[in-house]
Parts: structure tokens; C-alpha cells; sequence
């Protein structure tokens, strides 16, 4: 089944051609960095506007990369939620009326089970169940995941996500948005334990995490040392980083051994970061745990993960209509 993935939930417009929710044929990002970078984060207005100037675009760049006629596309996958409103709005229209025109099934899904799902397009993904760490600039979750689309969730975070304490961080160092890879890239050249912020564990043996803690912890060290502290930027970058990374990783493998599973994987933006990949790498191969990480660019947000849970709905029969709307967020009791 040959399906157009779309995605437009935040910063990024996608579109990828996907074969049976595990072949990539084309994948195609607009990048909205510059149009936010001088706001120091998303501004949601100018988000919406820009997604309607590449919706079109980059679903034509996605269909001739691929070598694709629309009429060869069998199904439409796109995001539903969660994600900003009027972006979220763009994508989701646009695929209602591309199916439409095409006479073809569509299925709005979850960015978050396409996130666990981006494994599946990866040349040796894991076997069901396994235990997945998201964390990405929204989100900071990790699930037991039973199949494509039964994720049980084990634990979430309480306020800030890991992406945001990034982004928030390297604000503060001047580093520009997002500023996730900034910090990744300084972190290496510094020293993790000159500077030891605090480990946000919340309780130790619980898979729930805080990020705002840390947060506040660094700006803390950067007021009381305003003289000094643009000379320290990379020991405070990799001292964050240390700090984010254990406790990341000890609550992933810890989750895989409450659940007896044998497969990791750790999927959003913040999978990228090379210090977290390291770390669970090292960290499973103690307990024998095999580990599953995305390629960079299938972290980060991408339509192909879409079109691979999307894949999954349809063959369950699932299919939206023209009445189906966005969310904004996950309603959680
Ligand atoms: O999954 P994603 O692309 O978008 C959301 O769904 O939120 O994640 C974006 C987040 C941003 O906070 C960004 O700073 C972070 O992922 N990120 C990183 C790295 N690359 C991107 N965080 C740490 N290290 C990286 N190398
Ligand atoms: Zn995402």
C-alpha cells in the first residue's frame, strides 16, 4: 500500500511517500527554524501562514522524488494532533481535500504513536512488546509498546518536556532556537562534571519525570555567576546534559526490566542528542537489551513516521471523513 504521509504540527511541513508503513520511497521537510530563530521559539501565527506556503510544494518535492503520479498514492495519512491549532489545521485540511479529489481512503493519527512507529522504518526494527522513550519538545514519555497502535503509557512528564529544557537552556546560554543540537555540539568539548546540577529523578523507581527543576537550577548558576559564566558555557552545557541523559536513560532501562522486555527504543527530536545515544547503547548492553534509534532525520519531526502508523490503521480498517477535526492536546484523567 503506497501512502502519502503529511505532517504540520509544529515547525516543520512534511510529506513522504511511504511502501507498507516500512519502505521509505521519498521523504521531503520545510524547515521553519529561520522564520522563528530571531523570536527564540515557535510563534504560532507566523507557523500557520508559512505551512500554508509549503503544504503544496513539498508534497509535489515528495511525489517526484519518489517517482510518483498522485494517482498511484492508494491512502492519505496525516496528523491530527497533538500539536498547534493553526498549523495542525493545514496539513489535516489539505489531506481531506487531496483524498477527496483522489477518491482515495485518508486517516488523520497521533504525532506521538508516529514517533514510537519511525523505528518501524529503520533496517532492524524491534520486536513487539518493547519499552520506547519519547522525548521531543512537547513530549517526554516513555510507553510499553504492544503493538503499532497499542502504546500503554508508563510514565509522562510532569511540566516541562526534555526538548523544552533544551531549548530553554540554550536560551539562556545565548545559543538561539532550537538549540538542542547547539547544546549537544558544546556539551563534547566540555567538562560533565565540573558543574553538577541536580539529577531530576522525582522518585527513583517511577517512570514520571520534571525537567523545570534543572531549568531553574542552571539559570540559577548563570545569575549568580553573570561575570563569569560565558567563559563556563561548555561545562554548563555538558554538566545539563549529564543531568537530562541519566535520568533519561536509567528510567528507560528500568521500565524494559519491570516489563521484562528485550527491545529498547528511543524516538523524537531529543533522540538525536548523541550523549542520550551513547548512554542507552552502553546501558542496554549491560542487561542484554537490544536498541533501537532512528537515524537523525527520522527523529526530528518527518511525515514518513506518520505514513507508517497510518499504514497500520488502515489495514485495521480505521478511516477519517470530512466531519473528523484537530487536537490540540492528549486529554489525560
Ligand atoms: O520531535 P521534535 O522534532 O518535535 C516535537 O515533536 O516536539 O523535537 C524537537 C526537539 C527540540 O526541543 C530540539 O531542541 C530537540 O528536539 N533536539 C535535540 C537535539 N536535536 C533536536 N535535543 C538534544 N540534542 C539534540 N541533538
Ligand atoms: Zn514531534
Amino acid at each position: 500500500m503506497l501512502i502519502l504521509g503529511i505532517e504540520s504540527s509544529c515547525d516543520e511541513t512534511a510529506a513522504a511517500l511511504v511502501l507498507d508503513g516500512n519502505t521509505i520511497l521519498s521523504s521531503s521537510v520545510a524547515s521553519q527554524i529561520d522564520v522563528h530563530h530571531p523570536f527564540g521559539g515557535v510563534v504560532p501565527e507566523l507557523a500557520s501562514r508559512k505551512h500554508i506556503e509549503s503544504i503544496v510544494p513539498v508534497v509535489e518535492d515528495a511525489l517526484d522524488k519518489a517517482g510518483k503520479r498522485p494517482d498511484q498514492i492508494d491512502a492519505i495519512a496525516v496528523t491530527q494532533g497533538p500539536g498547534l491549532i493553526g498549523s495542525l489545521l493545514v496539513g489535516f485540511s489539505f489531506a481531506k481535500g487531496y483524498a477527496c479529489s483522489l477518491g482515495i481512503p485518508w486517516v488523520g493519527v497521533n504525532h506521538l504513536e508516529g514517533h514510537v512507529n519511525s523505528v518501524f522504518l529503520t533496517p532492524e526494527p524491534p520486536a513487539f512488546p518493547f519499552t520506547a522513550l519519547l522525548a521531543s519538545g512537547g513530549h517526554t514519555s516513555i510507553y510499553h509498546a504492544v503493538s503499532h497502535t497499542e502504546l500503554e503509557i508508563m510514565g509522562r512528564t510532569r511540566d516541562d518536556a526534555a526538548g523544552e529544557a533544551y531549548d530553554k537552556v540554550a536560551k539562556m546560554l545565548g545559543l538561539g532556537y532550537p538549540g538542542g543540537s547547539a547544546i549537544d555540539s558544546l556539551a563534547r568539548k566540555g567538562n560533565p562534571l565540573k558543574i553538577p546540577f541536580p539529577k531530576p529523578y522525582l522518585d527513583k523507581s517511577a517512570f514520571d519525570f520534571s525537567f523545570s527543576g534543572i531549568k531553574t537550577a542552571v539559570s540559577r548558576y548563570i545569575q549568580k555567576h553573570s561575570e563569569t559564566f560565558s567563559h563556563e558555557i561548555t561545562d554548563i552545557a555538558a554538566g545539563f546534559q549529564e543531568s537530562v541523559v541519566e535520568v533519561l536513560t536509567h528510567k528507560l532501562i528500568l521500565a524494559a526490566e519491570v516489563k521484562g522486555v528485550s527491545h529498547v527504543a528511543v524516538v523524537g527530536g531529543v533522540a538525536a542528542n548523541s550523549h542520550l545515544r551513547k548512554s542507552v547503547e552502553k546501558q542496554a548492553s549491560l542487561k542484554g537489551l537490544s536498541v533501537h534509534i532512528p537515524p537523525a532525520d527520522l527523529c526530528g519531526d518527518n511525515a514518513a513516521m506518520i505514513a507508517a502508523i497510518g499504514y497500520h490503521y488502515l489495514k485495521q480498517g480505521f478511516t477519517s471523513d470530512m466531519n473528523s477535526d484537530v487536537f490540540s492536546k492528549i486529554i489525560t484523567n
